[in-house]
């Protein structure tokens, strides 16, 4: 296993990263996830764009493309060519004495790796999500290496036996815990705005496209946890994700036998088609 860490890329086993690096002793980084299919790295360039704005929302001095220069030759040194995998990057503050204040000229900690992946055609998956309260912070538009909430809400959906945890905040349904939702009603498609409580989702901005596309209405209007049960159809998106159908959220059925919402699954199907 090959690892790109500061410039060099080492075997995994000699990637070394010291104590005072601000991403292990305050989760002070950044990172993003990417898939390179059959055509490419799917939406490169969005998910580079939203690495740099994350960087320069917590002033991490750091330029992504010298990182982006070195995603082919990391690739090649997997001998992993054209084939599908997934791309992970992580930008931290930098490795200094412990202070909360931000240190001065301290170079960027910068780690990337690659791992074999492949996504269905089409995500058959239906998906049985729980309610979680939302209490992570305001800044989950943050793609922040901080995780906790996250984390802390997917392991109770995987102690359930469900497939992902989404969140509640005054009411309100927000993302998931590794997903954006979104639902049907009437034939009109909606998710929450993006603002400072959900991640803007390169998924999601794809589907807001596809309907626009497609000529489906779509309103940037977050659900109460409370109207579930009057939604037709709702799904999760995410880079690993696609779309995904839910049939079951909380106590709601959608589906009983597995099958996937009409408009779900026209959204998967011009998805699908992006993929090449
Ligand atoms: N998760 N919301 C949250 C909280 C996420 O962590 C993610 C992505 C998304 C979907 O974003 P996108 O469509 O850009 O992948 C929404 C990544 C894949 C992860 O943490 O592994």
């Amino acid at each position: 296993e090959k690892v790109f860490l500061n410039g060099t890329i080492y075997s995994s086993n000699d990637a070394h990263i010291s104590v005072f690096d601000r991403g292990f002793l305050f989760g002070d980084g950044i990172y993003e996830v990417m898939v390179q299919l059959g055509n490419g790295i799917f939406y490169k360039k969005a998910h580079l764009d939203r690495l740099q704005e994350n960087l320069d929302k917590i002033n991490i001095p750091y330029d992504v493309s010298h990182l982006e220069a070195q995603i082919n030759p990391l690739l090649d040194s997997y001998n992993l060519g054209d084939k599908t995998c997934l791309i992970y990057m992580q930008v931290t503050r930098g490795v200094a004495p412990r202070k909360h204040a931000y240190p001065k000229d301290v170079p960027a900690t910068v780690m990337m790796y690659a791992l074999p992946f492949s996504l269905p055609h089409i995500n058959t998956k239906n998906m049985q999500v729980i309610l979680q309260p939302d209490f992570r912070w305001h800044r989950c538009d943050i793609k922040s290496i901080s995780l906790l909430g996250n984390i802390m809400t997917n392991e109770a959906a995987m102690t359930q036996n469900a497939d992902e945890a989404v969140l509640v905040r005054d009411g309100i349904i927000t993302e998931g815990s590794h997903t954006n939702i979104f639902f049907i009603k009437d034939e009109k498609v909606y998710t929450h705005p993006a603002n400072e409580h959900i991640l803007d989702g390169i998924t999601r901005k794809i589907v807001l496209e596809l309907c626009r596309d497609l000529e489906i209405t779509v309103m940037e209007k977050a659900i109460p946890a409370d109207k579930i049960s009057s939604m037709d159809e709702a799904f999760l998106t995410g880079t690993t994700t696609q779309i995904a159908s839910i049939s079951k959220l909380g106590e709601h059925v959608f589906h009983t036998s597995g099958a996937i919402g009409p408009i779900t699954l026209k959204l998967q199907e011009a998805f699908a088609k992006l993929k090449g």
